[in-house]
């Protein structure tokens, strides 16, 4: 199977999940990426078992509209059932490094409100320890050469991501030079003290609660191990 296979057959795999899961007033958290868009072309056929969805971006919100599921802003839901998103790193633990697609705010926000975290992704995102995949970073404006400063006393090498303006309205800088990772935990929080830091793409202090991942060899369930 080539990527886009293993992209199709895990989101797949995290519809017929969430079909266990959900009841027709639920409401399904929807992640950013090209793997969370097979999730929702997958997930339209099935859209009158529940109530509707809340987006982690615009593009993931057009494309369930264009589908006709009901998106609700995040502030008109008292819960959120189960969220389903992709990743760009995943370890062991299910630490994960996210915002490749810039969303990584939204996202962390449909994370702490959901009930359940299941996040997809095939396999060439599964890494013993992370940092390969340059960190992003969210960042205010006005704030960008006085966090890319910051960010490299912790030892990062920033890139501004050019000509990206998140959903926001804010910046990104992706951190390079993160391999091999310590505590993922330590360096989240520590990153999101920097004064005009939004929020940084790892998810450690509160990581997936189950990963789906496509392997050529089926699909194999991770959760999370101390
Ligand atoms: C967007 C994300 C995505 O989940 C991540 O970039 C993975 O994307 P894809 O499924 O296209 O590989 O964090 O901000």
């Amino acid at each position: 199977m080539d990527q886009n296979q293993l992209k199709q057959a895990v989101a797949q795999a995290a519809v017929d999940y969430s079909l266990t899961r959900i009841e027709d007033d639920s409401i399904i958290g929807i992640g950013t990426g090209s793997t969370a868009n097979c999730f929702i072309d997958l997930i339209a056929k099935h859209k009158h078992k529940f109530q509707g969805t809340v987006a982690s971006s615009e593009g993931s919100a057009e494309r369930l509209r264009g589908h006709g599921i009901q998106v609700f802003e995040l502030n008109a839901v008292s819960e959120v059932t189960i969220y389903i998103d992709g990743t760009d790193e995943a370890n062991a633990r299910l630490e994960l490094i996210k915002g490749g697609g810039a969303a990584l705010t939204r996202e962390k926000i449909v994370t702490a409100v959901a009930n359940e975290f299941v996040c997809i992704a095939d396999e060439s995102k599964w890494v013993d320890y992370l940092g390969t995949f340059p960190l992003p970073v969210e960042v205010i404006p006005m704030a960008r050469s006085y966090v890319a400063r910051e960010l490299v006393k912790l030892d990062g090498d920033p890139v501004w991501r050019d000509g990206v303006i998140t959903d926001n309205g804010n910046l990104i800088l992706d951190v390079h030079g993160l391999y091999p990772m310590g505590s993922a935990c330590a360096l989240e929080e520590q990153i999101n003290q920097i004064t005009g830091v939004v929020t940084n793409g790892l998810f450690a202090i509160k990581p997936a609660d189950i990963l789906f991942l496509a392997t050529q060899q089926g699909i194999v369930t991770h959760t999370a191990k101390a």
